[in-house]
């Protein structure tokens, strides 16, 4: 089941997000997103437990995909896909004509699920992370489709 952030998922979210990330969002972070933009803040719950999220702000007519991740004992089997296209539509029914999101370069199952869902490269962001490896910018137009 796909449904936005409640307060108490947040421990859960935050595990996920260090056992996906080598440098995580700091967890007053990601409190923060889920505070300011609950719509558009989602978790899938399975059996009562969270396996993924996707975090995300809408800024006048673009939406911003800030973070996306799924537990790792339950990728590959379309838990990202269904709660990246649930976003994108919530941020399309709140207003948004566009979508956009950063991603390492090197994040082969990310693009290809972003490449999967319509977004295309718009640009390359130089030493965009910590570590100063590049990111590309990535855009899905959702005016009229998905
Ligand atoms: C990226 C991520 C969210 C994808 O979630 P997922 O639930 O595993 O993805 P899905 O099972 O829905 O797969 C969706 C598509 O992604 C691509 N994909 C997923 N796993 C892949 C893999 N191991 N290799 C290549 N492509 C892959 C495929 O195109 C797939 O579509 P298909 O199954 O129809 O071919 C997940 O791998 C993850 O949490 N990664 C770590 C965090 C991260 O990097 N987040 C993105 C930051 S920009």
């Amino acid at each position: 089941m796909i449904r936005t952030v409640k307060r108490e998922d947040l421990k859960s979210i935050y595990l996920i997000e260090r056992l996906s990330f080598e440098r995580p969002y700091p967890s007053s972070y990601l409190e923060t997103l889920a505070y300011l933009s609950p719509e558009t803040f989602l978790v899938v719950s399975l059996n009562g437990c969270i396996v993924g999220y996707s975090a995300s702000v809408l800024r006048g007519l673009e939406g911003h995909v800030i973070s996306i991740a799924v537990h790792p004992n339950y990728r590959g089997i379309g838990i990202g896909k269904k709660l990246l296209i649930e976003n994108i539509k919530r941020l399309k029914d709140l207003g948004a004509k566009r979508v956009i999101l950063e991603v390492k370069v090197d994040n082969i199952q990310a693009l290809k699920l972003y490449q999967k869902l319509g977004f295309k490269i718009v640009k390359t962001l130089k030493n965009y992370y910590w570590d100063g490896a590049d990111a590309y910018r990535m855009t899905l137009n959702v005016d009229s489709s998905t």
